[in-house]
């Protein structure tokens, strides 16, 4: 028998609606049609995270390929005790640790012994999942004021009334900003920035860097075939979302790194000239014709300074680990 946790975190959902992930709603359905209506057709990632999609990236944090996960994470457990450090160093204290894109808020549980913040916002878009991962949070630390908030913050990043509006620090590990072009990464990093989020106020960011391109494409195209599902799978939920007829067997999943624009890019190619029909609209593709699904930028421990400088934070850290494959970043104002 299940026992009811003592302690239940409080929720926010700010989302249109309470299905999966808080679409279903008549502006998902215009965002949606529009993006499969351009010449060529995009789908945002915020639609790879319905409940089967969130497994399936949790799936893939755990393949051999796909490096990021395990080398973050051994960056912090070397620099946990410096982080905090930092973090005091700025004048943080009594913190609020906002945690964007939290999923199964696992990053955050291991740096909350060190951080010891006042209260844990774990921020996305994925709802049941979130409410899930951020009870287990609650029952870890039951002192801790647990509030979590159902949102998309893609485009802009409003935390409701009942998060502490001072000493927050901002975590974004995961190099979950890659998936922002850069321009749109400046905007998003000077939201963070921005006087509206309160006085002594910092992020600590993790960050993909660039590498060789071999690496870098088999982290996108495992020999399981799991970063394949995950990205086929948004076809599944365009279907629920959009009630559209996608069918996957005709599509191949395609990962490829620009080495132009830095950034590995995900698309769905399909196989044989197929046509998708959703109410009011239907879209042909020609055999070998792409959606855009992903793009996952990759910087320079250079750049990626260069560009929180730009963002509007005076101080810039960072650590790496021995290959310097990944990076985390300790900014402050
Ligand atoms: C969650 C955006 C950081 O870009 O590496 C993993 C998503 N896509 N495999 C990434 C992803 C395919 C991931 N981010």
């Amino acid at each position: 028998m299940n026992k009811t946790p003592a302690l239940t975190p409080q929720f926010i959902n700010m989302t249109r609606t309470m299905s999966n992930n808080g679409t279903g709603t008549a502006g998902i359905q215009q965002e949606l049609t529009a993006s499969l209506l351009k010449p060529v057709a995009t789908l945002s990632p915020k639609f790879f995270y319905d409940a089967l999609g969130s497994r399936l990236f949790e799936a893939i944090t755990l393949l051999n390929e796909y490096y990021p996960t395990r080398t973050e994470a051994a960056i912090f457990e070397a620099h946990n005790a410096h982080i905090a450090q930092a973090v005091l160093d700025a004048g943080i204290q009594n913190s609020c640790l906002i945690d964007l894109g939290a999923g199964n808020c696992a990053k955050a549980a291991a740096l909350i012994p060190y951080l010891k913040p006042n209260q844990y916002v774990p921020v996305d878009i994925s709802i049941d999942f979130l409410r899930e991962a951020a009870s287990q949070v609650q029952a870890s630390f039951p002192s801790l004021s647990v509030v979590g908030v159902g949102m998309d913050f893609s485009s802009a990043l409003n935390l409701p009334d009942g998060v502490q509006s001072h000493d927050r620090v901002f975590f974004y590990p995961g190099s979950s900003v890659g998936n922002f072009t850069p321009p749109d990464a400046l905007r998003f990093l000077q939201q963070i920035a921005s006087p509206a989020q309160g006085n002594a106020c910092g992020l600590l960011l993790g960050i993909d860097l660039v590498k060789d391109a071999a690496v870098l494409e088999a982290a996108y195209d495992d020999a399981p075939g799991v970063t394949a599902a995950f990205n086929k799978n948004v076809l599944l939920n365009v279907n629920e979302q959009l009630g559209a007829d996608f069918d996957l067997s005709q599509w191949r999943h395609v990962a490829l790194f620009n080495l132009q624009a830095s950034r590995i890019e995900m698309h769905l190619q399909a196989v044989a000239d197929t046509t998708v029909h959703w109410p009011g609209h239907e879209r042909a593709f020609k055999a070998g014709e792409r959606i855009h699904t992903e793009n996952s930028y990759k910087y320079t421990l250079e750049a990626m300074t260069a560009l929180l400088k730009e963002a509007g934070f005076r101080r810039v850290e960072h650590w790496t680990d021995a290959q310097g494959w990944f990076g985390v970043f300790w900014a402050s104002k």
